[in-house]
């Protein structure tokens, strides 16, 4: 048994099934472990079932991360033309969607099966599902315990991705073994993810869940022009998961509920002589019920345009591109697509992926501190860091 492999890639996500092909296609004897029932889980369910698997425009602005430019290497070798190969090969059509984002035209399903066979071309052996139970260097070499036989090989790769969505398999498998190795971890935190509000500074937006509208909603160094939706108990929407990667507890956002336009101009020049009620003419350039409740904030409901002062139109114009206000938290891991955060790639060679201090040990994928923004982004991760490792190993 010692030598049957020579690599093991823990975890058959997007990245480790990448990983996986890549190195068995170079002739490694690659067994690929995954403690699932279901392969490719987070793939099948992502993009609404089609899977934005990559963008157009995809490069290392693109993502945050304690260590920036890490990630610039890998994104050149693999880059969205190269999945776009790969993907053309196999027949799977597919569409752009929104700046930049590609979809496939039928179902993520064809992208998993795509990542099986590329693996079967490789001649990869699955172990799944089986449990790794313990990872230990030994001898120079790599000894796996898991449910079934014990696997020593030369290289591991540990593709476990994030903890997101507990429910279909994340475990923090790669956090712990980092922990156990002395490799340091940037804290994980959930990242594209809704934000949530203190019950009672939100109940005068309840009633507005449901409600969606282009906004530019910022916080930090993050600012996004996409849509925002109201839910229950509190934002969601491309705009909030985007800036919510840049959010951490305490920081404000600020919102922009009518960008490109200068409502205060709009509404002085638009008052004399309009009998028209506050919030109908909001309406024109909100969502009526959003026109309607901040109207109401203001005490302006149903009061002829001509009769208010001025003042208080440039303070109403005012609070709707200034919106600013503070999260009480997020909805966490159960509703993340992605974690920010995990394994402190300063520790990592950006060419290989490998712990600069473990030879034959390396990290692809998600479970790195490398977040990229919504947008098929973290797939282009997965697909470039997951193809690094595979060259490399
Ligand atoms: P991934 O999570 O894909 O795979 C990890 C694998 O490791 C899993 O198969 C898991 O079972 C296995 N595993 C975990 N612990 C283990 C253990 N202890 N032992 C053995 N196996 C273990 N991104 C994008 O670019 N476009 C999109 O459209 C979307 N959409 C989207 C929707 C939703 C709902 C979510 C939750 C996420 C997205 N994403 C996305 C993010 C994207 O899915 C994610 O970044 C990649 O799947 C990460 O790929 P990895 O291979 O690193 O981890």
């Amino acid at each position: 048994m010692a030598d049957e492999f020579d690599v093991a890639v823990i975890g058959a996500g997007a990245a480790g099934m990448m990983c996986a092909a890549v190195a068995g296609q170079r002739g490694r004897r690659v067994v690929l472990i995954d403690h699932a029932e279901v392969i490719g889980e987070k793939i099948r369910i992502s993009g609404g079932g089609r899977c934005n698997f990559t963008n157009l425009g995809a490069g290392p602005t693109n993502f945050l991360s304690d260590n920036p430019h890490f990630c610039r290497s890998a994104l050149s070798r693999y880059t969205p033309q190269d999945f776009l190969k790969l993907i053309g090969s196999y027949g799977i059509r597919w569409h752009e969607k929104h700046k930049g984002q590609l979809f496939c035209n039928e179902s993520a399903q064809q992208i998993i099966d795509m990542l099986i066979a590329e693996c079967d071309q490789g001649g990869v052996v699955w172990h799944q599902p089986c449990k790794v139970e313990a990872l230990r260097p030994e001898a120079g070499r790599w000894r796996l315990e898991t449910s079934g036989d014990a696997i020593d090989v030369a290289a591991v790769v540990i593709a476990t991705g994030g903890l997101s969505i507990p429910k279909i398999g994340a475990t923090d498998f790669g956090h712990r073994i980092a922990r156990q190795l002395g490799i340091p971890l940037i804290a994980p935190r959930p990242a594209l993810v809704p934000l949530t509000f203190d019950a009672s500074e939100w109940a005068p937006f309840v009633p507005l869940a449901g409600a969606s509208l282009e906004v530019d909603a910022r916080c930090n160094d993050g600012e996004f022009r996409e849509d925002l939706l109201f839910t229950h108990r509190g934002l969601s929407g491309p705009a909030i998961l985007q800036i919510s990667s840049y959010w951490q507890p305490g920081d404000s956002i600020r919102i922009d509920l009518a960008p490109g336009r200068r409502l205060d101009e709009t509404l002085v020049q638009a008052k004399p002589g309009n009998k028209q009620h506050v919030q109908n003419v909001l309406a024109q350039y909100l969502p009526r019920r959003l026109a309607e409740a901040w109207a109401e904030r203001h005490g302006l409901t149903g009061k002829p345009l001509a009769d208010c002062a001025d003042k208080a139109l440039r303070s109403l114009a005012n609070a709707l591109h200034n919106w600013q206000l503070t999260p009480n938290g997020s909805e966490g891991y159960r509703k993340a697509e992605v974690t920010r955060g995990g394994i402190d790639t300063r520790a990592l060679d950006q060419r290989t992926m490998m712990a600069r201090a473990h030879p034959g040990l390396h990290f692809v994928g998600e479970v790195m501190d490398v977040t990229g923004w919504l947008g098929g982004y973290n797939f282009q991760w997965a697909w470039a860091s997951g193809f690094a490792a595979g060259q490399a190993v």
